[in-house]
């Protein structure tokens, strides 16, 4: 492995390259991620244009026919991971699992573009008609009764597997006696302590359970699935993607696009309110089926400068909170509040730091005339990857790196932007 960490970088986005798509890291995850891919693309874009586009144009290969953007694609087989596909029964080729995450797709095509030259111009405007459609499944589907605020159907379709924000929907969830014992994977590849428990295993394999069952009938898990919450990530990732579709619409002339994600954002913007959280002091994830809004603050929450969401007042009081939970650190964000008492600081979502999230909000909170903050996430950003690689997450008290190894995205958010040099 070279010694700069910048070539280091570059070597794990080509030792993770699997010919047109990277996995996350060996083993632990061995098929294309959605979210994952689109911030590698990001990475592949400071030294190979052409194998940036080609890991978008890899992902939107694995489209189903109504616009959804699966979180997995199954390229080819491999045993080393559950639930495979045999478990998700997706009934497409290439098989895929049953559901998105968050869709950052758009956001990172503009800005491919706008950095790039004539062959990204051509390759955004390829992409375009998929990205509506992705745009408008998200919509349809996610937010059947038009009340600008996203659900999702799993926790896995956050990419925040494991936060306590899910805790509420998925003591929810009877699971069936017949699931059996699960053949987890993940806790051979990676200690038990930094991954879910085994009660949370059970139902994440009942929701896909009921997706399967109905066939994967979008409107039905929606409307009667066993799970459906508001994630302040999605959601706000999703207003960015329609802003920045927006621009893509400007670009290429296409102004029924723009007015469409007008319509959008512009309900999404009132709909924000409906997860607004007086007690934690900013936006939190919300059960849509019992109404109970989560308890603390997360980075996903952070994110709402990323999406332009919020009153002035609203902006003002998440800014101090931001600010308080940035004090208990060493290095922010952490992914639940500190001052709580589920907080985690070394298991997955319940604690440690995250460099895409960081990302975003980072670039939320530049936008709004907060640079010294933004500053201090790219800056603890770039030196926990100093102290301690490129793991795929990091304890936000120590620094310790946590999770899968050598980790595509973390490698990428380094290249694309945590390294100044
Ligand atoms: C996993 O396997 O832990 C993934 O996060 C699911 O997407």
């Amino acid at each position: 492995m070279p010694k700069n960490l910048k070539e280091q970088a570059k070597a794990i986005l080509r030792d993770n390259d699997r010919g047109g798509y990277t996995v996350p890291t060996a083993r632990l995850y061995p098929y294309q991620w959605n979210w994952d891919s689109v911030f590698a693309a990001l990475g592949f874009a400071t030294f190979d244009r052409n194998r940036a586009w080609e890991e978008i144009e890899t992902l939107f290969s694995g489209q189903w026919d109504d616009g959804m953007l699966p979180h997995i694609i199954f390229h080819k087989t491999d045993p080393d991971y559950f639930p495979g596909p045999e478990l998700w029964q997706s009934n497409t080729v290439p098989p895929t699992s049953g559901h998105s995450q968050p869709p950052v797709a758009a956001s990172a095509i503009l800005s491919l573009m706008q950095t790039g030259g004539a062959m990204d111009r051509a390759r955004a405007k390829a992409l375009l008609p998929k990205l509506i459609g992705y745009h408008r499944w998200f919509h349809h589907f996610r937010d059947p009764d038009d009340t600008g605020v996203v659900g999702i159907i799993h926790p896995w379709e956050s990419g925040r597997d494991n936060c306590p924000d899910w805790d509420v929907g998925m003591n929810a969830i009877a699971v069936p006696d017949d699931l059996g014992d699960l053949p987890r994977r993940d806790i051979t590849h990676v200690d038990p302590s930094e991954r879910p428990t085994a009660e949370q295993y059970n139902r994440y394999l009942t929701i896909v359970k009921f997706g399967h069952d109905c066939h994967w009938d979008h409107l039905e898990i929606a409307r009667n699935g066993p799970f459906f919450m508001v994630d302040p990530c999605v959601q706000f990732a999703l207003m960015r993607a329609d802003h920045d579709l927006a621009q893509l619409a400007d670009e290429f002339g296409a102004p029924g696009i723009r007015n469409e994600a007008e319509t959008w954002i512009k309900r999404a913007k009132a709909g924000c309110s409906s997860f607004w959280s007086e007690e934690a002091g900013g936006f939190v994830a919300k059960d849509l089926r019992s109404g109970t809004l989560s308890t603390a603050l997360t980075n996903a929450s952070a994110m709402a400068f990323y999406a332009d969401a919020g009153t002035d007042e609203q902006r003002r009081r998440l800014l101090s909170e931001i600010t308080a939970i940035l004090d208990e650190c060493v290095f922010g964000f952490p992914s639940w509040d500190p001052r709580d008492s589920r907080f985690e600081s070394r298991r997955y979502w319940r604690g440690p730091i995250w460099s895409v999230v960081n990302y975003m909000i980072a670039i939320g909170l530049a936008e709004q005339g907060h640079a010294a903050l933004s500053d201090r996430l790219r800056d603890d950003t770039s030196r926990v990857v100093e102290q301690s690689g490129f793991y795929e997450y990091f304890d936000p008290l120590t620094g310790e790196g946590l999770g899968g190894k050598l980790f595509t995205w973390t490698a990428a958010i380094h290249l694309a932007w945590a390294d100044k040099a």
